[in-house]
């Protein structure tokens, strides 16, 4: 913490004029020279400032508008400075206060920064210092707010706009998102689980004139309803029991930037009307608060429901549903962009060796093309998590069949199986090889059951009318790895 009574003698460095940091500040003092002065100052540094005459003006204030900073005299008449002080870290215990007097007095400094002041200046002070001083601490602050955004990125995994494809579907997407990132219209990004519908939303806010603002995600069928509305709007002290702070929603956090609206479709009738009524005023309302807030927010939302389908059921407002789907984005599901399926696996083939320290350099042949032939019911999740044990498993520097899980070795055998007679036979002919048919009629099979067995051979075993000993042989034979353990 700073120390106390050096404020005044230190000079700050000459410095070049900083960036400008958006934050509000109130400016408390008895005496009108005082407040003139400040206010001129601050304001010329780009805050928003606001003044009170007294301390019960002051407090008056707190209690209604949000402030990001506070500086407070200590000696006047009607309420004190440690009074204001109290109320300022009641309604927000993140508020920057710094606390000015004429008659400094070890007691008072003390109980100041007990109660959680970062400053305690003796007037005269210098003024660029306590400019400096308030950039500093605001600046930690927007640092630590950052901060609490990006362990929350980091916690949903994700990697910026890295967003790969080379399919037409994904190229047309690229021109797409690249033309409406710049705009502020909603968007809504449709698509199966597992497709990329949170990584585009990202890539929209990091190619649009917000990506220095913050990029909010909110999973909508994630919170629990009665939670949500505050998570979204925030609430003031006091809104409900254990609301014992006042508390910024995710809408006023994303403020300037972007909010992504995930599995809107979850989201309860009360919500989809207060969220409609921010889309149509851009205003909203803190929980227990009775001000109304401008919101500067651009919304993208996802969904991988058929929204218009439970519109139709009477689930979702229809003028909501209107109000969302301003421009959509659709992602296809990775079976039908089957040429996309090489490159992410390129792609995250170096990401995870690397991660693991594994020499795995590439993707054997047969491997590549049971990757490409399988269906992909979990897109492109699916194919990043197939990548991860492949990698983890593979103790060669080529990917080979056997790290791939079994359901996806089957899918082979299953098309070796293909180009059968009408009996449902194959046909004698050219090449034909009735050990390599038979290996892969097993190893369908086997690997099958084993899969729908959960893994349990002797239920696998089971299922195929086999003894466990003839199941064990066969696996064994046909290096079925899941089988072999
Ligand atoms: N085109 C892509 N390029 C690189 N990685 C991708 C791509 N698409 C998806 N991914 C990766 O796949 C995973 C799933 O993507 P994402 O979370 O965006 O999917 P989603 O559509 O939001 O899924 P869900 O509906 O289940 O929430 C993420 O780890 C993401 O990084
Ligand atoms: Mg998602």
């Amino acid at each position: 913490m700073t120390p106390l009574a050096s404020t005044v003698t230190q000079r700050p460095p000459a410095r070049p004029a900083p960036a400008k940091i958006e934050a509000r500040l109130l400016v408390v003092d008895d005496e009108q020279s005082m407040r003139d002065m400040l206010k001129i100052v601050l304001k010329r540094d780009g805050y928003d400032v606001q003044v009170a005459e007294n301390g019960k003006r002051a407090i008056e204030l707190l209690r209604r508008e949000s402030f990001d900073l506070l500086l407070s005299d200590i000696q006047m008449p009607d309420a004190t400075g440690v009074d204001v002080l109290r109320v300022a870290k009641d309604v927000n215990r993140d508020m920057v206060v710094f606390m000015m007097t004429a008659f400094a007095s070890t007691e008072s400094a003390v109980e100041a920064m007990r109660l959680g002041a970062v400053d305690y200046l003796t007037k005269p002070f210098n003024v660029d210092e306590l400019r400096l001083k308030i950039r500093q601490h605001l600046e930690a602050r927007r640092l630590k707010e950052e901060n609490v955004l990006l362990k929350r990125a980091l916690h949903a995994q994700h990697g910026l706009s890295n967003v790969i494809g080379r399919s037409p579907a994904m190229l047309a997407l690229f021109q797409m998102v690249g033309t409406i990132a710049k705009t502020n219209s909603t968007v809504l990004v449709t698509g199966e689980s597992g497709t990329g519908k949170e990584m585009v939303a990202r890539a929209i806010h990091e190619n649009s004139l917000r990506r220095e603002h913050p990029f909010v995600a909110l999973n909508c069928g994630a919170v629990p309803e009665t939670l949500l509305e505050s998570e979204l709007f925030g609430h003031m002290k006091g809104a409900f029991t254990g609301a014992d702070t006042m508390k910024k929603g995710l809408v006023e956090v994303a403020e300037r930037g972007t909010i992504f609206l995930d599995e809107i479709g979850e989201m309860n009738a009360t919500m989809q009307v207060k969220l409609l009524r921010v889309l149509q005023d851009r205003r909203f309302r803190r929980l227990g608060g009775t001000e109304e807030v401008q919101a500067d927010i651009r919304v993208v939302a996802a969904t991988n429901q058929d929204l218009s389908k439970i519109v139709g059921e009477g689930k979702f407002r229809e003028d909501l549903y209107y109000r969302i789907n301003v421009i959509e984005v659709h992602l296809p599901p990775l079976r039908d962009r089957r040429e996309d399926i090489p490159l992410l696996a390129e792609h995250f083939l170096p990401k995870f060796a690397e991660q693991m320290g594994k020499p795995v350099t590439s993707i054997s042949q047969e491997a590549q093309a049971l990757l490409d032939a399988y269906d992909w019911p979990g897109n492109v999740r699916e194919l990043q998590n197939v990548i991860e044990r492949a990698v983890a498993l593979e103790p060669s520097p080529v990917v080979l069949p056997e790290s791939l899980p079994a359901h996806l070795r089957a899918g082979r055998a299953e098309r070796a199986a293909e180009g059968t007679s009408e009996a449902g036979l194959p046909d004698l002919g050219e090449g034909f090889d009735l050990e390599a048919r038979g290996e892969a009629f097993y190893r369908h099979y086997l690997a099958l059951a084993l899969e729908r067995a959960g893994g349990v051979q002797v239920k696998a075993a089971d299922m195929l009318g086999m003894s466990f000993r003839s199941f064990r042989y066969y696996a064994k034979k046909y290096k079925l790895r899941e089988g072999d353990e």
